[in-house]
């Protein structure tokens, strides 16, 4: 679980103070996909890089299994980064000249996981995502937008984080293949007990996750659960 209270991240500039996020109280439960939805400007991205240790609160506390991330120091911190949290990008961030399989394979090696041990789990996370044994082993330059984007998760969960933080994960993406990566985002919070939270524009894209976090002005503003009926992974499992 984690617990965010009275977060607060303000950014001064010369003549002013900018309240990027200014007072954010959320609880996130285990295996839930979660988004956030807001206008340009709202904080989204600062939340999320206060969440992922990018980036220092001005005030308030980051609790993640009892931890307060807020209160770690330099090592702990590049520990949390790279153990206990994976990102996915907007723009996927692949390294272009490394096969798919190889960007997966990255975050094990900083973390020292044996290079079979990495290859193997590299090789599930894809299948898991989606990707055959043939596009593995193609650079990302040679995948499609949505391809590019089952990589780019597929290593986000290449250490077993217990917290995925997606920055408007569909955002390149055509309706179609948004809704099916939202899918499998939702199905990767349940089958590996993870917490997921993906910015979002989309209204559309936002109902499909468990719950909705409105945020305003660097605060929440709403909370929806969001009850959609059936399973979506029916959906997911008829994509090519
Ligand atoms: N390093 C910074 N210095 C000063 N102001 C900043 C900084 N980073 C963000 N801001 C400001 O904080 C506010 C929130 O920015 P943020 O990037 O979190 O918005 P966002 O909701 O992600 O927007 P978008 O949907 O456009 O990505 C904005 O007013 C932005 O200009
Ligand atoms: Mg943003």
């Amino acid at each position: 679980m984690i617990k965010v209270t009275d977060l607060k991240r303000y950014f001064k500039t010369r003549d002013n103070t900018v309240k990027a996020v200014d007072g954010v109280d959320l609880t996130l439960d285990e295996g839930i996909l979660a988004s956030i939805i807001g206008t340009s400007g709202s904080g989204k991205s600062t939340l999320l890089a206060l969440l992922g240790a990018l980036d220092k609160p001005s005030e308030g506390t980051i609790e993640i299994d009892g931890q307060d991330v807020t209160k770690m120091g330099g090592r702990q911190l590049t520990a949390y980064r790279r153990d206990k949290v994976g990102f996915v990008f907007q723009a996927y961030n692949l390294i272009p000249n490394l096969s798919a399989i190889q960007n997966v394979m990255i975050p094990m090696e900083f973390a020292g996981v044996k290079r079979g041990e990495r290859r193997a789990r590299a090789e599930k996370l894809l299948e898991q995502v989606g990707l055959d044994k043939e596009k593995q082993n193609r650079k990302p330059g040679r995948l499609s937008g949505g391809e590019q984007q089952r990589v780019a998760i597929a290593r986000a969960l290449a250490n077993r984080p217990k917290l995925i933080l997606a920055d408007e994960p569909t955002g390149n993406l055509d309706t179609e293949t948004g809704k099916v990566i939202v899918n499998l985002l939702h199905d990767l919070a349940k089958t590996e007990k993870a917490t997921i939270l993906a910015v979002t524009h989309d209204a559309e894209i936002a109902k499909q996750t468990d719950e909705t976090f409105k945020i305003q002005d660097g605060r929440i503003v709403g909370n929806n659960k969001n009850h959609n009926g059936k399973s979506l992974s029916e959906e997911a499992k008829t994509d090519g």
